[in-house]
């Protein structure tokens, strides 16, 4: 199965407030773009589309392999996703849409997430429990629901889908409408989307306390035992 993997870069990263795009910035002296990119190739997609910002292009292109393809995202996510999925090879059965923002995501995640499209799967995201109880408040900050976070997940990246599933349903997606990740994209368009173990390394980078506890997993900083 040919699996092509779309890096979402192009955005800018301000909850981190970094002197440059949150893509480019370094953990271990290595840009989190370039983390991404590794990490589909190391689990076994056989390309990569990247999305960056437009004004950023050969910056991107100093620090990625030979290779890789880079595209002009757009002022959303969902926005570059598009972009980026237009470039995908119709010859590719699948494609995974990854976060630069997720640089120590393991390989295994990835793997997991191609051997579940594999099996026949339209849709699948890598997922880990929730374990605080969370709640749903009003305006008012005032409780009004808790469910029942047996039932609950928290999502990650990489998502996995059937090429054709994700252009359709981007197709079918009004321009304007602006989804958080591609599950709610093909959700919105009724596929069904299956589940595999995340990792908690797999942990988003947006502020600076995220990449100071990235920085600590590249230096190998065992953590509390
Ligand atoms: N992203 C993108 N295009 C955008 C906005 C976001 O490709 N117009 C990407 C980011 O580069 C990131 C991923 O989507 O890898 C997740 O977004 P987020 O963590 O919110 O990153 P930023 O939008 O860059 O950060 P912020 O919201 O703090 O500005
Ligand atoms: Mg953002």
């Amino acid at each position: 199965m040919s699996a092509v993997g779309i890096v979402a870069a192009a955005g800018s990263g301000l909850r981190l407030g970094a002197d440059r795009p949150k893509a480019l910035v370094p953990l271990g002296g290595r840009p989190l773009v370039a983390w991404a990119v590794a990490t589909l190739l190391d689990g076994g997609v056989d390309e990569v589309v990247v999305a960056v910002p437009a004004a950023d292009h050969d910056a991107f292109a100093a620090v990625l392999p030979d290779g890789v393809r880079l595209v002009e995202g757009g002022a959303t996510r969902t926005a570059s996703v598009r972009a980026a999925l237009a470039a995908v090879p119709a010859e590719a059965a699948a494609v995974l849409v990854h976060d630069a923002a997720r640089p120590l995501t393991p390989p295994a995640v990835v793997a997991r997430v191609l051997d579940a499209l594999r099996a026949g799967a339209p849709a699948v995201v890598p997922v880990l429990p929730v374990v605080d109880t969370t709640v749903a408040v009003d305006a008012g900050g005032t409780v009004t629901a808790a469910p029942d976070r047996a039932t609950l997940r928290r999502v990650q990246t990489p998502q996995g889908f059937a090429r054709r599933v994700l252009v359709e349903a981007y197709g079918a997606l009004p321009d304007g409408v602006e989804l958080t990740d591609d599950a709610a994209v093909v959700r919105a368009a009724c596929v069904p989307v299956g589940t595999v173990a995340g990792d908690e390394r797999a942990a988003k980078v947006t502020v600076a306390h995220d990449l100071a506890l990235a920085e600590l997993q590249v230096a190998g900083v065992p953590g509390p035992s």
